[in-house]
């Protein structure tokens, strides 16, 4: 039966009329246990959800849809490695690869236990051999950049990650992301970057990935133009993939090669030898501690009750603004600079998997699902985009994260900038009346017509839902529970509409046509193979880029 038709669904429905009338504000002040009965903590992390248009009722009746969706079934179908992600017959382990050894599991005949122990111990190795030094460029140098070439999964992960942690690196290697096929970013990583102390990490799971191989053969070409000589790449190359011959197609030692597998997804696979950045630039230890946060959200996502189970309030919650207040994005907002990333982490994360409106068995779905995930660090966004947050015509729910403890102490802007936080939600869930914003306007002199011009637009409706996550301090084991919290809330989103979050076949398309378009720039005649618009497009490029002069190879240390 379809999830719309269904009672649970129906009596979310019903529920709306009588909720969405209801001022968060009003309900606060009938329950002094608003807060107390709407929040939860677990280790560093405290979720508070009371700033929602939620009432005990509201949250029984998204725990029955929930339960209606089979949840604690498909949950443990995840955990213990079942295929499903049934559209590529695929298992969904990210959780394996943070998972202490110990336990029997085998997929595809591979011993999922002491495949991932040895993975993470040849991590482990290479990590001490390059931060010791040991490890030496070809001219003997120790190595002291690491550029991680790689997209998608394989960048937006590690990157974020290593931009969060920052303060806990130690210092030794520097670590630069190229990822768009843009030479641009090839180019301008490379400035000022010595190929002698340069380690290059090629990170693809297919190994197929047009961006990641173009970057990784132009950066050979760089590497080259200075070594001369083949064998050297050995020394400064390394790839972190599934693919083993792609990987010595290339011309990389497959005793340099960090493997992974299928039942990892792309933007799941930090927590694998994708994350071997991480590892180098952190610390074999710290990047420990991270997968050790991953596994204490793991633990409490499979063992909470659902009532009390973080990623399920927070998946219930974008369900409910989702598919009952029509909200069509999800604001999320660090208050702390180390998390800029986060947000375009998270629209990987969370996009890929959910925007799909085909349900599991086919049907295109009638009700919305993944929300357009979109964000910035605080206070940067208060200057940026609030205004539409606390005035413009759509509710767009929001998290807000926020760390007690600064990294960098400096005077009070820490006090500042938990104080904004803090105010936002307030701001948002208060709004402004009508009688306060006349109030301030006549206080400040204004009459008459002034004011009744400028009335409506000083009024804040208020009522906006947040979440606030607080942590203790952002730090690699509670990042690590962060990242899962929000993986297991898609996952649970997935679950209720029904699709298959694991697969990602809407990325394919565009990708087939641009190949198809690649050589049509060579053509001798003028494209018409096309619609009017592409055709125009192609053959405008094609005009400029015969004028073109492409640098050669010598000019490729003009990087
Ligand atoms: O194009 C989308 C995608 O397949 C992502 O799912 C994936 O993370 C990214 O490309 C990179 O893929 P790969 O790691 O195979 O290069």
């Amino acid at each position: 039966m379809y999830l719309s038709r269904s009672a649970e669904w129906s009596a979310l429905e019903s529920h709306y009329q009588d909720i969405s009338h209801q001022a968060m504000i009003d309900l606060f002040s009938t329950d002094p246990n608003r807060h107390e009965r709407f929040s939860l903590s677990f280790n560093a992390i405290h979720l508070d959800y009371s700033k929602n248009r939620i009432s005990a009722r509201t949250m029984e009746l998204l725990m029955d849809l929930v339960r209606r969706s089979g949840i604690e079934k498909k949950r443990r179908q995840m955990f213990e490695g079942e295929q499903i992600n049934f559209t590529e017959h695929r298992s969904v382990l990210h959780t394996a690869l943070r998972r202490p050894p110990g336990y029997t599991m085998t997929i595809d005949g591979d011993d999922v236990a002491s495949e991932v122990s040895d993975v993470l111990d040849q991590m482990k190795a290479f990590c001490k051999k390059v931060i010791s030094g040991e490890w030496k460029g070809y001219t003997g140098k120790r190595i002291t950049d690491v550029v991680n070439i790689g997209i998608g999964g394989s960048d937006l992960g590690p990157y974020m990650v290593t931009e969060a942690l920052k303060p806990f690196a130690h210092g030794k290697l520097r670590v630069h992301f190229v990822s768009n096929v843009d030479g641009s970013h090839l180019a301008e990583t490379l400035r000022g970057l010595n190929p002698e102390t340069t380690l290059f990490i090629i990170a693809s799971k297919t190994f197929t990935t047009q961006e990641t191989l173009t970057n990784a053969i132009s950066a050979r070409a760089w590497f080259l133009v200075k070594a001369g000589n083949r064998d050297h790449v050995a020394k400064h190359f390394v790839a972190v993939s599934t693919n083993r011959e792609k990987v010595e197609e290339f011309g990389i030692d497959s005793a340099n090669m960090f493997r992974f597998w299928d039942w990892v997804g792309g933007r799941y696979s930090l927590w694998s030898a994708i994350g071997l950045s991480i590892a180098l630039y952190l610390g074999f230890d710290r990047f420990s501690e991270l997968l050790a946060g991953a596994h204490a959200m793991d633990e409490h996502f499979l063992n909470a009750p659902l009532e009390a189970n973080m990623p399920v309030i927070l998946a219930m919650l974008g369900i409910w603004y989702n598919n009952f207040f029509g909200s069509h994005s999800q604001a999320i907002i660090p208050y702390d600079q180390y998390l800029h990333r986060f947000p375009a982490y998270l629209q990987q994360l969370d996009m890929e998997s959910n925007g799909k409106r085909v349900d599991r068995v086919g049907r295109e779905t009638d009700y919305a699902t993944g929300p357009v995930i979109w964000g910035e660090p605080g206070t940067n966004a208060q200057h940026a985009f609030f205004q539409l947050l606390h005035q413009g015509p759509e509710i767009i729910p929001v998290d807000f994260i926020v760390s007690l403890k600064s990294q960098n102490p400096i005077g009070e802007h820490h006090d500042m900038l938990v104080a904004n936080c803090f105010a936002q939600s307030e701001a948002l869930m208060r709004g402004k009346s009508e009688a306060a914003a006349r109030g301030e306007l006549e206080a400040a002199g204004y009459s008459g017509i002034d004011l009744k011009m400028l009335l409506p637009h000083k009024l804040f409706p208020g009522n906006r839902p947040t979440n606030t996550i607080v942590l203790d301090e952002l730090n690699p084991f509670n990042l690590g529970s962060l990242i899962a919290l929000y993986e297991h809330k898609v996952f649970v989103q997935g679950v209720v509409w029904n699709i298959n979050s694991f697969d990602q076949w809407g990325v394919e398309l565009g990708k087939q046509l641009a190949k198809a378009i690649l050589p049509e720039f060579e053509a001798d005649s003028p494209v018409e193979g096309h619609d009017a618009s592409t055709n125009a497009l192609v053959n405008r490029y094609r005009q400029v880029r015969k004028t073109r002069q492409p640098l050669n190879r010598d000019q490729l240390t003009l990087f």
